[in-house]
């Protein structure tokens, strides 16, 4: 099979400096095509479900790493950087089911805390350098404007301090790891990133080992994202001393997907990839590479075509756009 010559989105993106990321299934890596266009365009990689607590730790006591380490391989055969994600997360597709149903006192929370944080950081302690350490601890109530830390299994178990105490057990663990906190509808200066704003300023003042923001940036092509905001946004939390990235891009589509709204998803891409490139981000990863691979269609009824390949893994104007950007 003659494979294109021309370049994938990650040598252009070397040039400017900026890694090009992608959420990997390892469900789909036995399919040639999902493989090569994995490693045609991107030099990071983020594995997509296989590291959340649910997934390694189905039975209490009992890990299983099988299908984290074939993403983790996956990544180095291809020399992509890997951000582990996520160690501590709320969702209750996270929290194991045993694990949901467990009376826990504060100590004990925090025994178990430690144990996750600390069984999977050693395991890939030479694999992985980055890691979303917290994802998601803020609630997105933009009803109400009132922004706090969402409840959940760790904040009604440990309180309001399990996430100072998981970044500072992450720093224990591999204290030369980039620290990452993660969440979604944060991108533009709002409500929910001046709340996480003052909680990260607030846990680096305590000296919380804190080293990184990932911006979600899963859109809508309806919507109308403000780059100027949304590179606002970025820099003040650069000037905290922190790194940005955009950390699981995806734009879409609410069916029936026209042209015109494959356009206009062209140029929310492109222009998001500008601001990453305008701030210096660490990086722009996106949350999958091809339509025919995606959590949209299951997530979100009757979105679909948030991604940059189509079903068939033909560019979309969406790469095109990209390429383009990049080249600028
Ligand atoms: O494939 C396994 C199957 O073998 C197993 O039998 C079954 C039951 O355990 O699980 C299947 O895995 C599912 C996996 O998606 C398949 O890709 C998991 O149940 C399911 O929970 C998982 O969903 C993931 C979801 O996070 C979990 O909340 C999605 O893939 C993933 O795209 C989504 O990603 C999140 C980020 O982590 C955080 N930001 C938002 C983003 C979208 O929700």
């Amino acid at each position: 099979m003659c494979m294109s010559t021309s370049m994938g989105l990650k040598d252009i993106a070397s040039r400017k400096g900026i890694a090009v990321g992608c959420c990997i299934n390892d469900a789909h890596l036995n399919e040639g095509k999902y493989r090569s266009a994995l490693v045609r365009n991107f030099n990071l990689a983020t594995p997509e479900y296989e590291l959340m607590h649910s997934q390694l730790c189905p039975t209490r006591g009992k890990y299983d790493f099988e299908n984290a380490d074939k993403v983790v391989a996956f990544a180095l055969k291809h020399k992509m950087r890997i951000r582990g994600h996520p160690l501590v997360w709320q969702s209750r597709l996270n929290i194991p089911s045993w694990l949901a149903r467990q009376k826990l006192s504060r100590s004990e929370a925090a025994k178990l805390l430690k144990d996750h944080i600390m069984t999977v950081m050693k395991r890939y302690k030479n694999e992985i350098h980055d890691w979303v350490v917290v994802n998601e601890a803020m609630n997105d109530d933009f009803k109400s404007g009132k922004f706090k830390l969402r409840k959940g299994f760790w904040f009604n178990r440990i309180g309001p301090r399990y996430v100072e105490m998981a970044f500072r057990l992450a720093h224990i663990v591999d204290p030369k790891a980039t620290l990452w906190y993660n969440d979604y509808s944060m991108d533009e200066i709002n409500g929910k990133s001046d709340a996480v704003y003052r909680l990260i300023k607030g846990l680096l003042k305590k000296g919380a080992p804190i080293h990184a923001i990932g911006l979600q940036m899963h859109l809508a092509s309806h919507w109308n994202l403000d780059p100027k905001s949304v590179e606002a946004n970025i820099r003040r939390f650069q000037k905290l001393g922190l790194k940005v990235g955009i950390t699981e891009m995806d734009v879409r589509i609410r069916k029936p997907v026209t042209k015109k709204k494959l356009k206009k998803q062209a140029k929310m891409y492109s222009g998001m990839l500008r601001v990453a490139l305008n701030t210096r981000c660490e990086d722009f990863s996106l949350w999958g590479v091809t339509d025919a691979v995606s959590w949209i269609p299951e997530s979100h009824k009757g979105y679909d075509a948030g991604l940059i390949l189509d079903k068939k893994y033909r560019p979309k104007l969406a790469y095109e756009n990209l390429v383009e950007a990049l080249n600028e």
